[in-house]
């Protein structure tokens, strides 16, 4: 069933949707568990994180939020179970197939870090397809971390640059921390203000290691398909009350 995306009828109920801020980064954990919780296959809990996706998308546009980034899938989940890396990739087409007008009516624009040569092709050309079909939208930009890992997308940087300064267009003195920024996935983005992780765990798991240097982290135990547009909130709230001092006093 599809679930509502927008203007549904929680939106007339006069929730008051703090301004988020410019950038949010999810670690979207704990869908297996929630399954087993409930003694069902662990892909039962990925189906189920779709519609959590959905209704925080929904939060963030109506928070004004500029960039989510969600964490889909990293480059070591591929030490799982065939059959559930097999399914998880198969959910972003899924989504889209289902969400694409919402998205578009919402003014949402996809993009993808990540790499995308790694993933299957119908996974790659329905993301592509979105990419392309939302590409002109300036509301808020969806940003699907797909077989990522910071250190890979760093080591990727660092072989670009190389290759730049060995064909002269880019010298060593041009290199700097917003030079290497550019040739990351997330070049043009904001940096993110705002990590949230569901599920329990404390750590980032080889997500956005260069970008979170000073962020603000959200932890939760709620796992990701019980986790609501209300604790999302709470977050943002939170973080308002965060003194963000960058080194300074
Ligand atoms: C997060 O949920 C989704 C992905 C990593 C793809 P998990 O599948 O890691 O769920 P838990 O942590 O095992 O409960
Ligand atoms: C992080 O969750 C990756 C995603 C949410 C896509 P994991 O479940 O893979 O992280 P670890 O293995 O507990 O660190
Ligand atoms: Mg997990």
């Amino acid at each position: 069933m599809k679930i509502p995306f927008i203007n549904d009828k929680q939106s007339k109920e006069s929730i008051v949707y703090p301004e988020g801020p410019d950038h949010i980064a999810i670690i979207m954990d704990g869908n297996g568990r929630w399954a087993q919780k409930r003694g069902m296959p662990r892909i039962a809990g990925h189906k189920e994180g779709i519609s959590t996706v959905v209704k925080i998308v929904k939060a963030a546009v109506k928070c004004k939020v500029k960039f989510l980034t969600i964490y889909t899938f990293s480059t070591e989940n591929w030490k799982r179970p065939k059959s559930e890396v097999d399914f998880i990739l198969k959910l972003p087409k899924e989504f889209l197939h289902t969400y694409l007008p919402d998205l578009l009516t919402n003014n949402v624009r996809i993009e993808t870090i990540g790499n995308m040569e790694g993933i299957p092709a119908s996974t790659r050309e329905a993301v592509q397809y979105a990419v392309d079909r939302t590409r002109h939208n300036d509301g808020l930009q969806l940003n699907i971390a797909l077989n990522y890992g910071g250190r890979n997308e760093i080591l990727d940087a660092m072989k670009k640059m190389h290759a730049d300064l060995i064909d002269a267009k880019l010298t060593l003195d041009e290199v700097n921390e917003q030079q290497l920024s550019n040739y990351l996935d997330t070049a043009g983005a904001a940096e993110p203000d705002l990590l949230i992780r569901t599920g329990g765990e404390k750590r980032l798991s080889n997500f956005l290691l260069w970008q979170l240097a000073y962020t603000e982290f959200w932890f939760t135990d709620i796992l990701w398909p019980d986790f609501s547009e209300r604790e999302f909130r709470q977050a943002l709230e939170e973080f308002r009350n965060r003194k963000r001092r960058y080194g300074s006093i």
